[in-house]
């Protein structure tokens, strides 16, 4: 009885420790995107090249109306970090460059500034606000879901590489959230107080309609 007790312990220990070993899941991109990430690819597919992200060697292209870019190695970019809970995106301003106000509603992260200067901050939910100038070697933290923004006020390239606490941080521009759809300007007007000649001139610059 005893035998058969001691037995049945440790087959259940090497049936448990088995089944809670997996080391990855890297994401299956050709199967739906959930909350909690994609589905694994089977390991026998699995090859160091989806532990492995290059996007980064060139900057993102600055010619746009912000005068800079974002390139995420988000999940859908970089398949090795899904379901490991981090992600990297990598950041280009040009002199003059903004990434605009904006939020990640499902990570904290981190920035690290390795060339040129910026100068970023970020809102509370109490509305206090904290702003920096970062200086190459400079790290800055926004705590999750808090608006945010990066300037580049100096006279060459900035570039910054931010790590998000999710493989799906998600992006939300609050610009774009009002004045790049068609939310009716009645209601911008109404929910911003801004007048209708500025809500009608940033839809206009946006791409919004309505
Ligand atoms: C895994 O590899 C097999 C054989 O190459 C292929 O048929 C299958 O579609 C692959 N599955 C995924 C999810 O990549
Ligand atoms: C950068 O984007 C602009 C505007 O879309 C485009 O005209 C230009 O060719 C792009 N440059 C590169 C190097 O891809």
């Amino acid at each position: 009885m005893i035998k058969l007790s001691i037995f049945l312990t440790l087959t259940l220990l090497i049936s448990t420790s088995t089944a809670s070993v997996q080391d990855f899941c890297v994401a299956d991109l050709t199967g739906p995107q959930t909350p909690s990430g994609y589905t694994c690819k089977p390991p026998a597919n699995v090859t160091a090249e989806d532990f492995v992200f290059t996007g980064f060697r060139k900057g993102g292209n600055t010619t746009n109306i912000i005068n800079a870019a974002v390139s995420p190695a988000f999940d859908a970019q970089f398949p090795g970090l899904n379901g490991l809970g981090l992600s990297i995106a990598r950041l280009d301003l040009a002199p003059g460059g903004v990434i605009p106000m904006h939020t990640h509603p499902g990570a904290s992260e981190v920035i690290l500034v390795v060339q040129g200067s910026l100068v970023t901050g970020f809102v509370s939910s109490a509305n206090a606000v904290y702003v920096k100038k970062l200086l190459k070697g400079d790290i800055m933290v926004y705590p999750q879901g808090l608006l945010h923004f990066q300037i580049n006020g100096g006279g060459k390239t900035s570039v910054a590489f931010a790590s998000f606490s999710s493989p799906n941080p998600g992006l939300q521009i609050t610009d774009f959230a009002l004045f790049a759809n068609n939310l009716p300007s009645m209601l911008i007007e109404k929910t911003t107080f801004l007048d209708d000649a500025q809500v009608k001139k940033l839809k206009s610059v946006l791409g919004g309609t309505g």
